[in-house]
């Protein structure tokens, strides 16, 4: 007999993974997830995070799904599933009530974050997450918890988290069609936040980069709040276009020549280095400089995190990172990449790896690219002992699934 289940699904630009973990949530120690099936299939039927072929994306979703169940030995019925994409956006929103003097209850916080809450969307966005930030009584900041406090005037001010309907339903329909629910969709870099950010960076200051295939994205802390997120739709797989343009070769020999010897500073490469490349016509081959293909990937990874340099700054919080920025994505594994972005950003930098709060089969998560699946479980592990949903349900489950797919095709 298991405990409670908990399944995170990642469906990113170039791979879709799925963890399976059992929540094991001793009284007195922080909760452990017990991992206990991973699995992993390329993805297909998806440009920059966004569905465009359903019924491959579908493809990819059972097949990593069902390896994570097979490994684990169960089958589960919902999942925590992450969305990005560069149709994100974030806003803060206050909600003020009148509490009159008397003390703050419960109710009255929950008051002030459905004002908060209560903006007008525009039919074709959908609000993702509604992130607690602080609270003011009586215009007095900074507030953590202002439950049992007096005032008259109760301020919440919570960051909004939205992403467009239309994206957020493709990616409903496609977990549907492989026969699960999705319990919640998880910003992305948030998840990836869970698994590698410790709470001391989130005190001090602190932004997530994670640069992936078709997306880089950034989600920024300080003072222990949720600050502010960033998707850029720029990634592993424009570099590997780049060199597909700049040394003329197919893009799987490009993808190839990139993650075997491609590295983000040029001067780390030993110029006399040199790669056997396929040549532009059939069975040619040809010699090419190593430190090219890292000039190449140099050029457009300092562009990327120009790029998340100029949003931070836009928004004042370059200052603010004290514990400067942790990578995390497919992409940072290259060499040089810590030192490039250290230099672009002006941060100390460090690559954040998953396994804090993972126990069992967690090793094969210990990679960057599995940030935001591990995470995806952590936030879901969350989410069940916080508000006790989003377990699986393993008896019902056949029907469960059943029920999701009539739903899906009536
Ligand atoms: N050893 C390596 N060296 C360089 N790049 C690598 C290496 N391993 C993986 N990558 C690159 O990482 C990228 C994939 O990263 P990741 O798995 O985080 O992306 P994803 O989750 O599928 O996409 P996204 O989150 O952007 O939608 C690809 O572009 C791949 O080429
Ligand atoms: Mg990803």
């Amino acid at each position: 007999m298991r405990g409670h289940l908990i399944a995170a699904l990642d469906i990113g630009s170039t791979k879709t993974s799925a963890v399976i973990g059992e929540v094991m949530a001793d009284a007195g120690r922080p909760a452990v997830l017990n991992v206990l099936g991973v699995g992993q299939a390329r993805t297909s039927g998806m440009r920059r995070e966004v569905v465009t072929h359903i019924e491959e994306t579908t493809e990819s979703v059972l097949k990593a799904m069902k390896e994570a169940e097979l490994m684990a030995g169960v089958t589960v019925d919902r999942v925590f599933a992450g969305i990005a994409g560069d149709h994100i956006q974030g806003m803060p929103s206050l909600g003020m009530v009148a509490v009159g003097g008397e003390e703050i209850s419960r109710e009255d916080v929950d008051r002030a974050h459905r004002l908060a809450q209560a903006v007008n969307l525009p039919p074709d966005r959908e609000l993702i997450h509604a992130i607690p930030r602080e609270y003011r009584v009586d215009q007095e900041g900074g507030v953590a918890d202002p439950v049992g406090m007096a005032g008259m005037r109760l301020e919440a001010e919570v960051y909004l988290v939205t992403a467009s309907a239309s994206a957020a339903n493709n990616l409903r329909r496609a977990v549907a069609r492989a026969g699960y629910g999705v319990q919640e969709l998880v910003l992305e870099p948030l998840a990836a936040s869970r698994a590698v950010l410790t709470q001391d960076e989130k005190e001090i200051g602190v932004a997530l980069v994670e640069v992936g295939g078709g997306t880089t994205e950034v989600a920024v802390f300080h003072e222990g709040m949720f600050r502010h997120v960033a998707i850029f739709p720029f990634g592993g797989l424009t570099v590997t276009q780049d060199l597909v343009k700049g040394l003329s070769i197919p893009f799987q020999e490009a993808q190839k020549a990139k993650e075997l010897y491609g590295a983000a500073l040029a001067q780390l490469v030993d110029p006399r280095e040199t790669l056997e490349l396929p040549g532009p016509a059939p069975g040619q081959r040809r010699h090419v400089a190593r430190e090219l293909l890292a000039h190449v990937v140099e050029q457009r990874m300092d562009e990327i995190f120009g790029l998340v340099r100029e949003d931070l700054e836009r928004h004042g919080l370059l200052d603010l990172l004290g514990a400067g920025v942790v990578l995390t994505g497919g992409s940072v594994t290259m060499p040089g990449m810590p030192e490039l972005a250290g230099q672009a950003l002006g941060t100390a930098v460090r690559v954040g790896l998953p396994g804090e709060g993972l126990s069992g089969f967690a090793e094969p998560l210990a990679l960057p690219r599995f940030a935001t699946v591990a995470g995806l479980a952590l936030y879901g592990m969350d989410r069940f002992l916080e508000t006790g949903r989003g377990a699986s349900t393993p008896a019902s489950n056949l029907m469960t699934r059943l029920w999701a797919w009539i739903r899906e095709f009536f």
